[in-house]
């Protein structure tokens, strides 16, 4: 093949994978089978690697990453970045309503309101149509060149259709984690004993730097369009921009709203008070632009920002409480985690005592003090954080935290790897909380799922000295339990046959996810257990031959070749084996292909499936399951307690919702 040839051949590998998006995307159609477009997709990737000078910057192969940015270029804004200047009061608004009425002398003016994202701002920029740079703010004149990064965003066009528009526009955004997807990551790190990110803002910001897009296009960032910017806009107006730039395929959110006065903008903030937490976004407040360009421009900016806009913000949910100690928890993995206790403090309607100080550059960062008094924010995250000390009440001679050198369960000399946050005990063997969290690891419901068996009867029995490995779980009897405290018949006998049905009922995949191998989370147990169908196969693979499975990088690799190379490891496996717990599977088979072409999200809580249950039905009839609710899903399968806000985005976008009981009958 010439490069002529290659040029047509992914000239029309685009053209072919474009059609199938949008039917699939916007017409919520698929024409072909997942297989079929993979390959497609495939093809163009190879062409790509052969003429990387004919890859084009639309492709839609930059959707799932791949590229390794070493240093990111710095480049310069053609309009600078400015900022908002803030408030939190109301009488505030009022004096920007009276200058904006006395610069514009007294003409009519609207507002528009829309919600103040908490992410990060970017700017994109389109030349004839295709995505041709995207960068962060940087100091506002200069920033980072993301563009690879930025492109593995699924909302955000490579391409938009140039017709009524300039050729060469800018538009801009705040990029942001959505809430379920921060949470589902953090869920996987703690599966593979990686601690959780601290926040979706700090966490979507990092994220944009990772040198590696294909783990940026893993983590599902959205971006929502707030901005158009170029010369001869075919608008007059920010909101004429948003309906235009909603018409060409842009990310723009609904809940914006034109107001004729100052009055009615108070009243968008104190509806979207509350109802912003229903969101899938954290929000902080609400940005206020006047509507016109021209009067826009007349007002003008200042050096910092424009005097046509202003932010409000929401008074944070925060609270000042005293820091009475500081716990340091010991993980299964041995990760440190310091821990605030605090002087018990209401906030947003429950009671805080405790919140996560993350690591030793996070205490050093707070310059937190013995007895501070500290404030407390809830953000996105579950846990709330500390976010501030008030130096002004520091009791006198309050010494500085001092973190911790030695495991404060088993006064092992702690260790902190190069390039690592944490701190981390290295006893592995014998440091209590290690042993009892692989336990826990062990017996929750994603893994052997052990019936009659908590977190508190495994203190308990660790306490007793009946149980220091995974491994005498299998060597309980009535007799050594029917003694203890807090046990009866019942109770010993739904233990013992919890522990027996585990051994009956666990299906390999699970059983290796069990082990609580570092990195091998509940995905990667799944895609090693189909590889290799048995523990035997998997101890014998060499580094080399684990690196080569398709998504099975270097790091995870490592860790399973490492794991294998432990001895007390090889007997706890033999030890299992013998007990009958299952280590090898069949080669799967795909039982039908019932729900072939549909697409699901499961969501809540299911009466008589577990939510897993349901997934690897969908899975092995054939169907496919996304991770959030979008235009191109099909059913939406919805448990009791499940989120307002997805609820409300599956009745928006047409979604089919569907009960367990409809979903049932799909399958029957
Ligand atoms: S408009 C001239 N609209 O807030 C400033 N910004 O404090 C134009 N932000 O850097 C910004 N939501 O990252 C605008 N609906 C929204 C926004 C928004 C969040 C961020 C943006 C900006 C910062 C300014």
């Amino acid at each position: 093949m010439n490069s002529s040839e290659a040029r047509t051949s992914i000239d029309d590998l685009i053209s072919k994978i474009d059609h199938y998006n949008h039917a699939y995307y916007q017409l919520h159609k698929s024409e072909i089978s997942d297989q079929e477009f993979d390959a497609l997709l495939k093809s163009l990737e190879q062409l790509e690697e052969e003429w990387p000078d004919l890859k084009r910057a639309d492709s839609p192969t930059s959707r799932v990453g791949g590229t390794i940015t070493k240093d990111f270029a710095s480049v310069t804004h053609k309009y600078p970045m400015l900022s908002l200047s803030n408030t939190y009061s109301e009488e505030e608004l009022i004096e920007f309503d009276q200058r904006i009425k006395k610069t514009l002398e007294d003409e009519t003016y609207e507002y528009v309101c829309e919600l103040k994202y908490d992410g990060v701002a970017l700017s994109i920029t389109y030349e004839n149509g295709i995505i041709s740079q995207a960068a962060t703010r940087g100091d506002g004149v200069r920033g980072d060149d993301i563009t690879s990064n930025a492109k593995t965003i699924r909302t955000l066009p490579l391409k938009i259709n140039t017709a009524t528009l300039p050729n060469n526009i800018e538009v801009r955004g705040e990029v942001f984690f959505p809430l379920e997807q921060f949470n589902r990551v953090n869920n996987e790190r703690e599966d593979i004993g990686e601690q959780p990110l601290a926040n979706p803002r700090n966490a979507a910001s990092g994220t944009l730097k990772m040198q590696n897009s294909s783990i940026v296009a893993s983590r599902n960032l959205d971006c929502y369009i707030y901005f158009l910017l170029g010369e001869n806009l075919p608008t007059k107006s920010h909101s004429e921009s948003l309906e235009y730039l909603k018409k060409k395929g842009f990310n723009v959110p609904n809940h914006y709203r034109v107001c004729g006065d100052i009055t009615s903008v108070i009243s968008f903030i104190n509806d979207w008070r509350e109802k912003r937490h229903d969101l899938p976004l954290d929000t902080d407040g609400i940005v206020i632009k006047v509507n016109q360009f021209d009067q826009q421009q007349r007002l003008g900016n200042t050096a910092k920002s424009p005097r046509w806009a202003i932010a409000f913000k929401y008074a944070s949910e925060s609270a000042p409480t005293q820091l009475e100690s500081i716990q340091y928890q010991v993980g299964r993995t041995g990760s440190i985690t310091p821990v605030a206790n605090l002087k018990p403090v209401q906030l947003a309607g429950t009671t805080v005592k405790r919140a996560s100080l993350h690591n030793a550059n996070e205490i050093a960062r707070l310059g937190i003090h013995e007895g501070d008094t500290v404030f407390v924010e809830k953000g996105g995250e579950i846990i709330p954080k500390v976010t501030s000390v008030d130096i002004s009440s520091r009791p006198k001679d309050a010494l500085p935290i001092v973190y911790i050198t030695n495991c404060p369960e088993c006064s092992t000399e702690l260790i902190r790897k190069e390039g690592e946050a944490n701190h981390y005990c290295p006893n592995e063997i014998s440091c209590p909380p290690q042993i009892k969290g692989r336990i826990e690891h062990f017996i929750q419901r994603k893994a052997m799922d052990i019936d009659g068996l908590g977190k508190e009867t495994i203190e308990q029995l660790f306490e007793v000295r009946l149980i220091n490995s995974i491994g005498d779980l299998f060597d309980l009897t009535y007799d050594q339990l029917i003694n203890l405290d807090r046990f009866a018949d019942k109770s010993v006998n739904r233990l013992l046959s919890g522990l027996q049905e585990s051994v009956k009922n666990t299906p390999f995949h699970k059983v290796l996810f069990a082990l609580g191998i570092r990195y091998v989370g509940a995905t990667v147990a799944e895609k090693l257990a189909i590889h290799f169908l048995s523990i035997h196969k998997l101890m014998e693979a060499s580094l080399e031959e684990l690196i080569n499975i398709p998504e099975i990088g270097e790091r995870i690799a490592a860790s399973v070749h490492e794991y294998f190379q432990h001895p007390e490891n090889i007997s706890l496996i033999n030890k299992l084996e013998a007990r009958g717990i299952q280590f090898s599977m069949d080669p799967p088979t795909v039982e039908n292909n019932l729900l072939e072409g549909s697409s699901f999200v499961v969501s809540g809580v299911f009466q008589t499936f577990s939510r897993d249950e349901i997934k690897s039905i969908i899975k092995s009839n054939g169907g496919k399951l996304l991770s959030s609710v979008s235009g191109k899903l099909d059913f939406l399968v919805a448990g009791d307690k499940m989120g307002p806000s997805k609820l409300d985005k599956a009745t928006q976008l047409g979604v089919k919702i569907i009960s367990e009981d409809e979903f049932r009958k799909m399958i029957e």
